[in-house]
């Protein structure tokens, strides 16, 4: 597919043709409890394109070996191909260099990374600002760290309608003088919110905060612009944007980072190590302990070139359409509660809004609707998908959640539509 998708502009106003873009994913094309599979939970992993998987049988047949410590030919070229892997993905986000990208295992251990390093200079009475709709992975680190260090977390809560209450935050001066990081998503996982980072990023920099950006929902699904961005230290995962499993990437300013200690100990972080003590490697390699992510490190960078043939812009128009597609269709199912935004343009757009869709339908519990679902062939998410404290602002335990991505159809969508109107009818709520 690739480059001619660029050409295939005008399919009925959609960005580029999406059954040329699934047939670079063979998943799409089985079925599932006999039924053509629809894949509507991409916001928990995304599907892989043929040639992010081939990366990995090339780089095992014809080029394995350890990187950095290698002195052969097998060694150099690894390394080279791991490296090409960090100066790719530094270009997709818009990275000033390449020493401003450290691999992790995925966001979630980026963030403890953050929360560790940055955690080293704060004290008792010194605040954290997070917020009510973070995944776990954005709430826990820092509550760790706030019980090591005695500095207190605080939060922006939400309004009703899914967003970030901006109000109650200024009247509660939220971010002040003792605030020293703000770590805030930039892109629900659960609401599909798109929050107003750069904006909050300046009132975080004013008090002399860090700003930290959860980013595992908004790299995959729109063009991202680190530099514009205003953020100090950005997280997301690879497995999110068509990319490996076992690969978390971690932004940082490259001057920030340079004062930053490391947070894991081990081979290839270090200047010299002695018996009293030992000295570290700048950054990047100080954040990368022992053996990283190398074959990942490859697929990142296949993912990268994959998104950036079809356009990040055209994807995320793409996910506006049919995430509009999507909460209008679902508007006609009786007892459907989305949480989070709904509106939709004239033109068929969601606005402003990534594409994952929580809902719940009447009283019948997630679980049993993700599993009627699963059962005509529409794979979604039920449960509290790592956002307890979000749940529970919106008097709901858990929900189910659909979303989309760059391959998914409108036909997948009437899909679950008619399968959640038949859960219904089989729990006996329909109208
Ligand atoms: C917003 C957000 N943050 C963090 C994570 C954690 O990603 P990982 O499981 O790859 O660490 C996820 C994954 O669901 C997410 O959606």
């Amino acid at each position: 597919m690739a480059a001619e998708v660029q050409a295939l502009s005008t399919n009925g106003g959609w960005p580029y043709d999406v059954e040329r873009v699934r047939a670079d994913f063979p998943i799409l094309a089985r079925e599932a409890n006999g039924y053509p599979l629809a894949y509507l939970d991409s916001a928990n992993t995304s599907q892989k394109p043929q040639v992010v998987v081939d990366a990995v049988a090339d780089h095992y047949l014809q080029h394995n070996a350890n990187v950095a410590r290698a002195m052969h030919v097998l060694g150099a070229e690894s390394t080279e191909r791991y490296e090409h892997g960090r100066s790719r993905i530094s270009r997709f986000i818009g990275a000033a260099r390449p020493e401003e990208i450290i691999f992790t295992k995925n966001a979630s251990e980026a963030l403890n990374l953050c929360a560790h390093s940055l955690g080293v200079g704060l004290s008792e009475g010194d605040e954290i600002v997070i917020s009510e709709m973070e995944h776990h992975s954005n709430i826990v680190p820092w509550q760790l760290l706030a019980e090591r260090t005695g500095a207190v977390l605080r939060w922006f809560g939400l309004t009703p309608d899914g967003k970030l209450d901006l109000e109650a935050a200024v009247r509660d001066r939220l971010i002040n003088e003792r605030t020293k990081v703000v770590s805030l998503t930039w892109v629900s996982n659960v609401l599909g919110t798109v929050n107003p980072i750069t904006k909050i990023a300046e009132q975080a920099h004013a008090v002399g905060a860090v700003m930290v950006v959860d980013a595992s929902q908004a790299v995959p699904q729109m063009p991202t612009d680190v530099a514009a961005l205003g953020a100090d230290l950005v997280a997301f995962t690879g497995h999110k944007m068509v990319g490996p499993t076992g690969l978390g990437v971690l932004w940082g300013r490259y001057d920030l980072l340079a004062e930053l200690p490391p947070f894991l100990g081990g081979g290839e972080m270090i200047e010299i190590v002695k018996m009293t003590g030992s000295t570290f490697a700048p950054p990047p390699h100080r954040f990368e302990a022992g053996t990283p992510p190398i074959v990942e490190a490859t697929m990142i960078g296949a993912a990268a070139d994959y998104l950036d043939q079809i356009g990040m812009a055209a994807i995320h128009d793409h996910e506006q359409l049919i995430t509009g597609y999507a909460l209008t269709a679902l508007a006609e199912v009786p007892d459907l509660r989305v949480l989070g935004p709904t509106e939709v343009a004239a033109d068929g757009r969601a606005i402003n809004r990534g594409g994952a869709i929580s809902f719940t339908l009447g009283e019948i519990h997630p679980h049993d609707v993700s599993q009627m679902l699963d059962s005509r062939g529409v794979a979604v998410r039920g449960g509290h998908h790592c956002a307890r404290p979000l749940h529970e602002a919106f008097g709901v335990q858990s929900s189910t959640r659909a979303s989309s991505y760059l391959y998914t159809t409108t036909a997948e969508i009437d899909q679950l539509v008619e399968a959640l109107l038949w859960t219904q009818n089989f729990f006996g709520g329909g109208r």
